[in-house]
């Protein structure tokens, strides 16, 4: 049989087919929402399946609730900024060392109330596309406010939160008052985070006369 131009051209297509179809793969990821807690660093975990490489892809992080949502792109090697939010400049990274296994999980640093939405990880190879979407929830770190507040006191005392080390908490302003017969009031306010012992200590003292009083808490979360 002769082989004619046209039988020529189909082979050359089927041939095409075959090498894009080598190519299809499937984006994956957690079908769970991921729960950030507000300040911490997470990942936003996306892969391809199979395992082959996305290191000549093109890898798009949208924030689907952004009108503009681009999060995050990869492409041609390197990350490209333009029109990425700018609200997550410097705070988005591939794993680049993981690309060529597949591994394009986004990093996403100091989480804030603000990242909560539903996050599509889009990957175009030559001739295939695929995408996943990832729901995202933000939590704010969980604390217990404390208020430790004496009265009576002459001259102006000093007041402190300690944790069971001695070591002193960071507080809220300390508020001073002083009532009609010229006695001081203080109060202060603390949010304390779950530790080993949960007891703290308020201490108010009055340094000049040496005078001191204590009182501790114990936290049963
Ligand atoms: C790709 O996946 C296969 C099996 O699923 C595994 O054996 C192989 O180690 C993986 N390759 C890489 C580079 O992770
Ligand atoms: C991708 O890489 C990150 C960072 O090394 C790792 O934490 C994560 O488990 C990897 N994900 C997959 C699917 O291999």
């Amino acid at each position: 049989m002769k082989v004619t131009q046209l039988d020529c051209l189909c082979v050359i297509l089927l041939h095409l087919l075959h090498t894009a179809g080598s190519e299809k793969f499937e984006v994956l990821g957690p079908t769970d929402p991921i729960v950030a807690v507000a300040g911490d660093d997470i990942i936003l975990p996306c892969y391809l399946k199979p395992n082959i490489s996305a290191e000549d892809m093109t890898v798009d992080w949208l924030n689907l609730d952004f009108k503009d949502s681009r999060v995050y792109r990869y492409q041609n090697h390197r990350i490209i900024r333009d029109y990425q939010i700018p609200y997550y400049r410097g705070r988005t990274s591939l794993f680049e060392e993981e690309l060529w296994r597949g591994n394009t999980s986004l990093k996403l640093t100091r989480v804030q109330g603000t990242d909560e939405g539903r996050y599509k990880c889009f990957i175009k190879a030559k001739s295939w596309y695929d995408d996943f979407t990832i729901q995202v929830l933000v939590k704010e770190r969980g604390g217990m406010g404390l208020l430790c507040e004496s009265e009576g006191w002459h001259p102006e005392p000093e007041l402190a939160w300690l944790d069971s080390k001695g070591v002193h908490l960071s507080a809220g302003p300390p508020e001073t008052h002083r009532d009609f017969k010229g006695f001081y009031r203080v109060k202060q306010h603390v949010i304390v985070q779950e530790t080993d012992t949960n007891r703290f200590t308020c201490r108010v003292q009055q340094s000049r006369i040496n005078e001191k009083m204590e009182t501790e808490v114990h936290l049963l979360y």
